[in-house]
């Protein structure tokens, strides 16, 4: 569910926007409910990622079923995905890389399906309207995605017989068909059958931990929107801790983590995680999900991600480290970008916390550290060669413009409107689109609500430009 999705429908139109390096806007006319059904688009119209995300249908709610064999590292799975149709549709597309498609049924009748490229493209028995249920029941060895910049991410297998979802920005169609948009943000619901020796994290709260014979079933459930490169399973040797937090508000929030044997207890990592949880509240506002944790996995990958709730790390994690998914879980999982050149939404917030930390533990102020890096980088850098908000080249998506510039922007924005009204702005951001998703326009707006200036050039200088702003 979340904020309704562009209805264009067309493929032709998304591919057209791709090209011209525009994004899709929400079209205000929503197509009527009744009426000709026709097929849904296979794009939701990302410039970055034009094949990814389909339109016609706004998922409501993902019910994963999937069992691991251990000894294969095959799954076969069921996902059944409730959604409500934008208009009558007589046909939809689902992503879904690599894996094999047994059978398809809408609404409990068998469908017609075919794949291509990334694409599972359904045609039901009869047109569907309103709200329907697609239940795929697929099976195989799960790929790994790679991204434009050669990094590895989704189905992730490990060196401990598991496997591990990091599938930022793209890799959610590695293990369950989808709308792999953020724009189109739903609860979860995943049940996933494994050997009694591995244990299994996920999103959300743990709902049912059931043996059977020598398998167990873990069953965690998503209650928040969540997009789906956030959903997350990782199953591995793990010790397992569970323990409660107090947050700032006074609610008691369960702590699950999940620590690869070969790195010990983390005991000073995990001590921290109430720690920071803590301070991030006390400057972004209420802690935005029900439990909290970390996995930590030998994965490989040179990355951690921010899966929701429960961030993911390749291997122990440092204190910023831990700052910086921590935050994410306000910026880019709570509150979630709708085109992925808004990436500094997340980057740059996560970065700028820990700034926010360093300076709150001995280190320079967040002024301090601007000034520095604003030196250090001198015109001819090439952190200056991506304009954060514009960039084009997919392979960037995780560049220094995004984390580095991005993080600059809100100390700019912080010196040019005060202190107070900065972390109001923050934390109005944080509970305005709370479970949904913004733009920069949307935050730029509010940051000019809030401080009653304009910050036009500001918000131009520094993320529309492919240049180092004068004169800081
Ligand atoms: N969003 C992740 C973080 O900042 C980083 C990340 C995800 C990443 N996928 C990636 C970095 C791929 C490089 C390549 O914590
Ligand atoms: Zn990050």
């Amino acid at each position: 569910m979340s904020k309704p999705l562009s209805r264009t429908g067309s493929a032709a139109l998304a591919v057209l926007v791709a090209l011209s390096g525009l994004s899709v806007a929400a079209s205000g006319a929503a197509a009527a409910p009744t009426g000709r059904p026709s097929p849904g688009g296979q794009s939701a119209g990302d410039s970055l990622f034009p094949a990814a995300g389909n339109t016609g249908y706004d998922v409501l709610h993902y019910g994963i079923r999937l069992r691991y064999a251990r000894s294969t590292g095959r799954v076969s799975a069921t996902t059944a995905v409730t959604a409500r149709a934008t208009h009558p549709l007589s046909r939809f597309s689902l992503d879904l890389q690599g894996l094999h498609v047994a059978k398809v049924f809408v609404d409990g009748r068998a469908g017609r399906f075919s794949r291509h490229d990334d694409k599972l493209v359904v045609t039901p028995a009869r047109p569907v309207s309103g709200r329907f249920t697609a239940t795929v029941r697929y099976g195989g060895k799960p790929v790994t995605h790679i991204d434009p910049d050669g990094t590895q991410e989704g189905w992730i297998p490990t060196s401990d017989g598991g496997a591990t979802v990091v599938a930022e920005p793209l890799g959610a169609m590695t293990w369950f068909p989808d709308n792999n948009t953020p724009r189109d943000k739903a609860t979860f619901d995943a049940r996933i059958d494994v050997p009694s020796a591995l244990a299994v994290a996920g999103n959300g709260d743990l709902v049912s931990r059931r043996r059977h014979g020598s398998r167990t079933t873990w069953h965690w459930s998503q209650r928040h929107q969540m997009a789906t490169y956030l959903a997350m399973i990782s199953m591995g040797r793990y010790r397992v801790y569970r323990s409660t937090m107090r947050s700032v508000t006074g609610r008691h929030l369960p702590v699950w983590s999940f620590v690869a044997r070969k790195y010990g207890s983390l005991a000073p990592a995990r001590a921290l995680v109430p720690r920071v949880v803590r301070f991030e509240e006390r400057r972004f506002g209420p802690y935005p999900f029900t439990s909290t944790g970390i996995v930590v996995q030998d994965l490989g990958v040179g990355y951690a991600l921010e899966t929701q709730n429960r961030p993911t790390f390749d291997g122990p994690p440092s204190v910023l480290g831990l700052v910086h998914e921590l935050a994410h879980q306000w910026y880019g999982d709570s509150v979630t970008l709708r085109r992925w050149t808004d990436i500094w939404l997340h980057e740059g917030f996560a970065s700028y916390a820990e700034d926010l930390w360093t300076a709150a533990h001995g280190g320079p102020s967040t002024a301090a550290a601007f000034r520095a890096r604003y030196r250090a980088h001198p015109a001819s850098s090439s952190l200056w060669d991506q304009a954060p908000a514009r960039f084009r080249d997919p392979a960037l998506l995780f560049s220094s413009a995004a984390y580095v510039r991005g993080g600059m922007t809100l100390q700019v924005l912080r010196e040019r409107v005060g202190t107070p009204a900065f972390f109001t702005i923050l934390r109005r951001w944080a509970a305005r689109h709370r479970d949904g998703n913004g733009t920069t326009g949307q935050f730029r707006r509010l940051a000019e609500q809030v401080s009653g200036q304009d910050l036009g050039a500001l918000f131009h200088d520094w993320l529309y430009v492919p240049a180092r702003p004068d004169g800081y």
